[in-house]
Parts: C-alpha cells; structure tokens; sequence
C-alpha cells in the first residue's frame, strides 16, 4: 500500500520517478538527434539500478571517476565504461586490471606519462590493451592539456603496447556558473574549435582519432552545436539540480530530485531554521547566496548552513510560518547531496514507491 511522502521522518531525498524516466529519454532522444552517442556519468546517481535503465534506453556505456564506482557498475553487469579520472600508481594498476580480468572493458582518460605507465600496466597485467584517451583542457584548468603538449601525448598512446589510442576527452566544466547563454554557447563553441583542432593535428601523423568525448549537462543542452564531438558525458540530466536551472538548461519542474525539510525553529519573524543542514545539503557554493530553493516559498532563502541547521531568511511581511510543517528543496548541486545519502526515497505523483540504497556513495579511491 503506498504511503504519502509528508509520513516519512526528515530530513530525507526525494526522486520523482516519472521526471526521472522524462529526464533520461529526453537526453537520449536529443543525443541521437545529434548522432552523438551518449554515455552518462553515473557519479550523479551512484547506483547501478540507474545506470541500467541508461543503458536499456540506448546510452553506449557509462562513465564513473572512481575504480570504487566502476566496481559496483561493473558487479551489476555493466562492463563498457569510461573512467574518466587519471589513474596513477602500481595499486590502481593491480586493480584495474583484477576489474578487467572480471570483464571490465575500461577506457581511461589521462594527461601524464605516470598514468599512461599505470594503465599500460594494466594492460600488460589483464592481458590484453586498455583503451586510452588523452585530456584536454578546454579552459577548466583541472586536468588536461592542451596544444602541442597535448597532441605529444596522443601520439605518445598510440605508441605505447598495452594500451590503445581511442581519442580525446574533455570537461568544460568552466561553463557552469554562467547564466548568459550566449556566453554559453560562446564557449561550448570555442571548446569544439579546440577539439577540431586538436583532431587535424593528430591526424595529420596519421594517427585515427575515434572519439572525441565531452561533458557534461549545460553543454548537453546544446548538442546541436557541437561538430566534432562524437560522445556527450552529461550526468545531473538524470536529475537536475539549481546549477543546471540557473544556466537556463533545464527548468523547476525538470528537477527530479528534492531534500524535504521540517521547520524547527522560528526565533524571529525574519528567520527559520530548517534540519536540513550541510549533511543533506552539502556546502557546495551558493549559488546568489543561497544553498538550494525552497519550492513551497520561493522568496525564502536558505542563506546559511550549519551540520544540522538551514537558516532561512524570510521576506519582510512574511506570514508566519507553522513550526512542524514541512519544506521541499532542490539543491545546488545534486551530486554532491546523493553521496551525502545512504538511500533516497522514490516516489511517484507525491506516494513512496521505493526506497534505493546509493550503492556507489563515498568510492573514493
Ligand atoms: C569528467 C566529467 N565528465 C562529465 C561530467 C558530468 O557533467 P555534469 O555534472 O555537468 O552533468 C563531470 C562532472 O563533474 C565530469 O567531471
């Protein structure tokens, strides 16, 4: 028998399940639109349930950072997935290979000759090659490189026994926290310039260069532009979150994922807390200095938080509001509050339907 949401003990996550299966479709649809395949990241999510039905609805593999997450895709028989993190060291070589010789089919994407030493050995371990793409950096500045530099690795990959030369890789993730779409579209469209040209180059020593990969959600919402990517990492898609709604890529009611609430306290009339701190809400930035939106009352702002505490401001005038009641919000950044959590709540038209452990939460080697 299905029970209302409102009866559950909070603070605790939510998931719409029918904006969830909306989500993912719509993704797919508008990857093979674009005649891009499509390979999510499943650090959004962390479970494999979820990953599955990515890949039942056409995704051509997945993508994790950890080898933590790769194990707990790849013993749900996912085997085709990207890691897309540099591995470094004989203890991540020793167990990428006992990952492969479990069936693993890894690609790796890296940017130092230490990494490509540790997935060549990897390689040489499993017996049999490890697909490789090099990372550029596209303006991020996190991992990657670029120009010469980069075009040197790749063709140092390609001729490297163990391992296989498959592309190139990248994450704009410097076009978050933009809320101008032609900036935007500014800079997906000059990372796809840096792309193209990183391809003539390579090509030009008559080394093939098969896919060329890129993240994630905000670039996602604008395939069309992209002429030389042949692979699109999107990962929030599944579920939305404030960072995708304030780049004008998703909307509110596309959210799937929200952390329900109940007020605690109001020691003033301007002030309420919520017991929805930073262990539900995590303390990734504000975004206009608020951590999340409160959809129930969208003029209220969540402008602090303690471990247990949200405190919220309200508007001058405000009605008062009722201790004991409850609050829906969406976060910041979702991915970050799934690995706060060991289970979220699915539910569907505002009933529990299910209750899903996140089976990959806190891999971080
Ligand atoms: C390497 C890489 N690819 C893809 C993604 C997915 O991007 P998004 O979270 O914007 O959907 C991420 C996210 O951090 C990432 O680090």
């Amino acid at each position: 028998m299905p029970y209302a949401l409102e009866q559950l003990d909070t603070p605790f996550v939510a998931v719409d399940v029918d904006i969830v299966e909306d989500n993912l479709r719509r993704m797919q649809q508008q990857a093979e639109a674009a005649g891009l395949k499509l390979r999510p990241h499943t650090k959004t999510h962390k479970q494999p349930g979820l990953a599955q039905r990515q890949v039942e609805l056409g995704a051509h593999g997945i993508t994790v950072a950890k080898l933590d997450e790769a194990e707990v895709m790849l013993k749900a028989g996912l085997t085709d997935i990207l890691i897309a993190y540099p591995l470094v060291g004989r203890a991540k070589a020793h167990r990428l290979a006992l990952l492969m010789t479990r069936g693993l089919e890894p690609t790796i994407s890296l940017d130092s000759l230490e990494a490509l030493k540790t997935v060549a050995l990897a390689g040489q371990l499993a017996g049999r090659s490890v697909n490789v793409l090099a990372e550029v950096d596209t303006g991020f500045h996190r991992c990657g490189l670029n120009g010469s530099a980069l075009v040197e690795l790749a063709l140092t990959i390609h001729g490297t026994p163990g391992v296989r030369f498959g592309g190139l890789m990248s994450f704009a993730g410097h076009i978050s926290g933009h809320r101008d779409v032609d900036r935007i579209t500014r800079l997906i469209d000059e990372e796809d310039g840096m792309m193209h040209d990183l391809v003539r180059q390579i090509t030009a020593h008559h080394v093939p260069v098969d896919d060329v990969s890129v993240g994630g959600t905000i670039l996602s919402h604008h395939l069309q532009r992209l002429r030389t990517a042949t692979e699109v990492r999107p990962g929030i898609y599944i579920f939305n979150d404030m960072g995708i709604v304030t780049a004008h890529a998703a909307t509110i009611d596309q959210c799937a994922a929200r952390v329900w609430a109940t007020i605690v306290s109001q020691p003033e009339a301007h002030r309420l807390v919520l017991d929805s701190g930073s262990k539900m809400l995590s303390t990734d930035g504000p975004i206009d200095g608020c951590y999340g939106h409160i959809v129930e009352h969208p003029d209220w702002r969540i402008v602090r938080l303690s471990e247990e505490h949200a405190v919220v401001e309200l508007p001058p005038n405000a009605a008062p509001a009722a201790i004991g009641s409850l609050v829906s919000i969406i976060p910041n950044h979702i991915c970050t509050v799934m690995n706060l959590q060991n289970t979220v709540t699915a539910v569907r038209q505002g009933s529990v339907v299910a209750s899903w452990p996140i089976m990959a939460r806190g891999g971080t080697q």
